[in-house]
């Protein structure tokens, strides 16, 4: 299980600017991610995804977490979340633990 506390403080600093993490949090550049683990990719509402994001058809869970934040285009080719990704696996794990507490 990976480090919670660590995984808020790289959310804050790689993610916040286009996500929001709090309960009923309005949709930024990117979803609210409240609750993204367990769900169904590209299933908020109020959210235009892309067509790549809705035809995934994956939940979201720690590994598909792990492979989408290593390298998100290439999980999910067209997806308009632009970001290189994650190398190091120690802080994908820590994120995706931060990401599981809040739901
Ligand atoms: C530059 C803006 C940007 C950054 C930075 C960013 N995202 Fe995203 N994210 C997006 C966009 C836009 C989408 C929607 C993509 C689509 O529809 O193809 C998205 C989608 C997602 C999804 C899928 C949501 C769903 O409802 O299925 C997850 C999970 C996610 N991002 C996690 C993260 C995490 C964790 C980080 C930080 C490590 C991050 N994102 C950084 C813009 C961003």
């Amino acid at each position: 299980m990976g480090d919670s506390a660590n995984g808020k403080n790289l959310f804050v600093k790689m993610c916040a600017m286009c996500h929001t993490i709090t309960k009923d949090g309005s949709h930024k550049v990117g979803p609210n991610l409240y609750g993204i683990v367990g769900k169904t990719c590209g299933t908020t509402p109020g959210f235009k995804y892309t067509d790549s994001m809705k035809s995934k058809g994956i939940t979201w869970d720690e590994h598909t977490l792990d492979e989408y934040l290593e390298y998100p285009m290439k999980y999910i080719p067209g997806t308009r979340m632009v970001f290189n990704g994650i190398k190091k696996p120690e802080a994908r794990k820590d994120i995706i633990a931060y990401l599981s507490t809040l739901k």
